[in-house]
């Protein structure tokens, strides 16, 4: 995607940390920008700020677990702006605790709002881009935990991400030929509020003592601000980036994970002599 200015971007989970930055950086190249989060208030503020700088913006309230409520933030994108052509669906939560160690409510939330929020803006948004002709882009925020895995604390959450990771290469190749390109996001510490994501969890999905902050906080703390990897992300769209990764520094951890599969078809090259 090469053309930004007037064209219109959709961010979930955009009151807040990445969200937020990517909605201020599309809205800085001139796009029209629609601030959707389950946090409506926070999202209305956000939104304000950008009409304050003379943006079209306009804020929609939008649980991203909700199917139907992720068709109603489409309907009321094309409504508003009349198209879509930059699609993030980064909306995501986090808790700390081990695969074996998590609840079934566990598992449903970071599924519902992680893996299917991102098939819900995938499925509410493409075909309508597919139909209105005009090429385009979607971004999906994954993690580096989608493609590491990211210690014993992480279990449900580097599953989500990479289940995420997954769903987008397999998206990618079947909106490509519509000329519509697809990045997956996959940052490691980034400054956000991700640590506090237990104030999204659902009652009826109950509540779990954060060992997350114990364990990530500083490295929240200290993490690329938002606005930085807005930037590195707008880049990466106009150059087609299939990832986005915002540490170049874990690259050798990568590179470990792969070597180690790598070395299991060695084992089984071995098997069949
Ligand atoms: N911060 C990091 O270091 C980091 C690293 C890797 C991946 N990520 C991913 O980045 C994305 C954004 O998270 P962040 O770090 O900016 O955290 P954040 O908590 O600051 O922002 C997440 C936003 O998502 C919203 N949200 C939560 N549940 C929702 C739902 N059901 N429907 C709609 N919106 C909902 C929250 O209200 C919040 O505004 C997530 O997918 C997260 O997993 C973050």
């Amino acid at each position: 995607m090469q053309e930004f200015y007037g064209r219109v971007a959709v961010v979930t989970g955009a009151a807040s940390g990445i969200g937020a930055g990517l909605a201020r950086t599309f809205a800085a190249e001139g796009m029209k920008v629609v601030v959707s989060d389950i946090e409506g208030d926070k999202a209305e503020r956000v939104s304000a700020e950008l009409r304050e700088q003379g943006v079209e913006s306009i804020a929609v309230q939008t649980d991203v677990g909700d199917r139907a409520a992720v068709e109603a933030l489409a309907d009321e994108t094309f409504r508003s702006f009349g198209g879509a052509h930059l699609v993030c669906n980064n909306a995501g939560v986090c808790l700390g605790a081990s695969a074996h160690e998590s609840t079934d409510a566990d598992w449903e939330w970071l599924f519902r709002v992680n893996v299917h929020g991102v098939i819900h803006g995938c499925q509410a948004f493409i075909p309508r881009m597919i139909e209105q002709g005009e090429g385009g882009h979607i971004v999906n925020t994954a993690s580096i935990g989608g493609l590491l895995p990211a210690g014993p604390i992480l279990g449900v959450y580097t599953a989500t991400k990479a289940a995420v990771v997954g769903i987008s290469e397999s998206y990618a190749n079947s909106i490509e030929p519509h000329g519509i390109g697809l990045s997956i996001l996959c940052p490691a510490f980034v400054a956000t509020d991700l640590i506090n994501a237990e104030r999204n969890r659902p009652a009826d999905l109950g509540t779990r003592a954060g060992e997350l902050e114990d364990i990530l906080g500083g490295g929240f703390e200290d993490g690329m601000t938002p606005e930085t990897l807005g930037q590195w992300v707008l880049r990466a769209v106009r150059e087609e980036r299939r990832f986005i990764f915002s540490h170049p520094d874990m690259r050798p951890a990568v590179q470990d994970h792969f070597d180690q599969i790598l070395a299991d078809f060695d084992w089984a090259e071995k098997q069949s002599l």
